[in-house]
């Protein structure tokens, strides 16, 4: 009985943790990063899709990117935490 609770457990905790990662338009959309950048076009901040392409091919971007953000430097502060960050980061440089 209690391997079989266990077992619940575990998988709760893995899927959970798989719809985390992979919804970093929902984190966008959670933490307000969405209230000031749409996919389209300019709003407050620029298009998702203009940074996507700005940012094309900078392997390093992410971190840069993510280092800019929590530190509110050039880019108003972001309360997310760092994987939340990198989850809307990925969403948005991957946008096409
Ligand atoms: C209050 C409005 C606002 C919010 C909220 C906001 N942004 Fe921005 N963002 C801006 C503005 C303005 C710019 C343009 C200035 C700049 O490049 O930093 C920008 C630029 C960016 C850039 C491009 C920076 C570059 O150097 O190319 C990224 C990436 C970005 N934001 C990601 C995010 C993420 C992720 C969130 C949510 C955690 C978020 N933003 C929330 C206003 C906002």
């Amino acid at each position: 009985m209690k391997t079989i609770l266990m077992v619940v457990a575990a998988v709760g905790i893995m899927t959970s943790g798989l719809g985390y990662a992979q919804s970093g338009a929902d984190v966008a959309k959670a933490k307000g990063c969405l209230n000031c950048h749409e996919m389209d076009k300019k709003k407050v901040g620029p298009a998702i899709k203009d940074i996507a392409a700005k940012h094309k091919g900078d392997k390093s971007a992410e971190g840069t990117l993510a280092a800019k953000l929590k530190e509110g430097k050039g880019h108003p502060k972001s309360a997310a935490s760092d994987a939340e960050l990198k989850a809307a980061l990925q969403y948005m440089l991957t946008a096409k």
